[in-house]
């Protein structure tokens, strides 16, 4: 079991959780996710990691109740205990896996929308903590659903929207990355996590100004284990699954419209079945460990 040293309502419908989780805090790395399951009779839920603390051996995880499962998570208080909660999985993010001189040299933007923000935070600080600066815009539909202002005002440059005016800038945040540029900001990658059609949207916005954009296809994660086939995603043309092969990718070779088009098919038994029967062989790919049934 799995013990909830701090819970947290952070907006109307987003939660913050702290879990004891030492094996889990001493090897993850930003961009990694988790799954928590709450009981045996819950689904197991992936979630990007928000934070860790090594020494503690906490993890912070953020969510918005969406179902039963996530429901029952919202339900459990500090002290209360989850029945599994497995990870680090999925790859690190390339900020923390790429060469750190080349890293150094970049100048970095993160866009992040809503929830979304709260899995842009462990990257951000990690460059903090390595001594790079980057910009951080954050965009949520009113200042009510703004999260984590103060955490990221203490690790990078941060530009706050809101879709309706009421706090920062007036509009969404693909509009400040362009406010910035057009004030002569330089930015040579992007980091874009939010709802698909956030990333989507950015990621025309930064490749019409040449900003190479990296995005995290969490939304579209169901199992985490490679075997579902949910995570199924077409970078370039090349198949992948978020969960294994991510979640994080280059936005600008991602089809957004297909992605969601195959999200919203997946919801249902009868555009599971058409999905597997259309992808064959390719419609799941195995843990990734030993190839699965590849
Ligand atoms: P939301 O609908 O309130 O949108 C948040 C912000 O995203 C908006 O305020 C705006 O700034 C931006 N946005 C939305 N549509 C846009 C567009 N067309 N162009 C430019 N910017 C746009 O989102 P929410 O309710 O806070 O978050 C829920 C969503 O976040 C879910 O869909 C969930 O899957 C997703 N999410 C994604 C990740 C990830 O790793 N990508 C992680 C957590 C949550
Ligand atoms: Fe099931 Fe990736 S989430 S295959």
């Amino acid at each position: 079991m799995f013990k909830i040293l701090e819970a947290e309502q952070l907006s109307a419908n987003v939660y913050k959780q702290v879990i004891l989780a030492p094996r889990v805090a001493k090897s993850c790395e930003p961009g990694q996710f988790i799954i928590v399951r709450v009981d045996e009779t819950a689904e197991r839920i992936p979630l990007t990691i928000c934070d860790y603390d090594r020494e503690a051996g906490t993890i912070t995880i953020v969510f918005q109740p969406i179902g039963v499962s996530t429901y029952k998570l919202v339900n459990l208080k500090a002290g209360d205990s989850i029945l599994d909660f497995v990870g680090p999985l999925g790859r690190p993010s390339d900020l923390v896996t790429d060469d750190f001189e080349e890293v150094k040299k970049k100048k970095i933007v993160f866009i992040a929308g809503g929830v979304g923000t709260a899995p842009v935070y462990p990257q951000a600080k990690w460059l903090h903590e390595h001594g790079i600066d980057c910009d951080i815009i954050v965009g949520a539909r009113t200042k009510d659903l703004l999260i984590f202002e103060k955490e990221m005002s203490a690790v990078g440059n941060l530009h706050l929207c809101t879709d309706d005016g009421s706090y920062g800038f007036k509009g969404v945040g693909t509009a400040m990355l362009e406010k910035l540029v057009s004030e002569g900001r330089e930015f040579n990658h992007c980091v874009a996590i939010g709802p698909m059609i956030m990333m989507k949207f950015a990621c025309l916005t930064t490749k019409k100004l040449g900003i190479p954009t990296v995005v995290s296809m969490n939304p579209i994660m169901v199992d985490g284990t490679g075997m579902c086939g949910g995570c199924r995603v077409m970078v370039g043309d090349e198949v992948k699954y978020a969960c294994v092969d991510g979640p994080e990718f280059d936005g600008h070779k991602i089809d957004f419209d297909q992605a969601m088009k195959r999200a919203a098919m997946y919801k249902t038994e009868e555009g599971r079945r058409l999905l597997k029967y259309q992808e064959g062989e390719t419609h799941h790919g195995g843990c990734g460990l030993c190839g699965g049934d590849k």
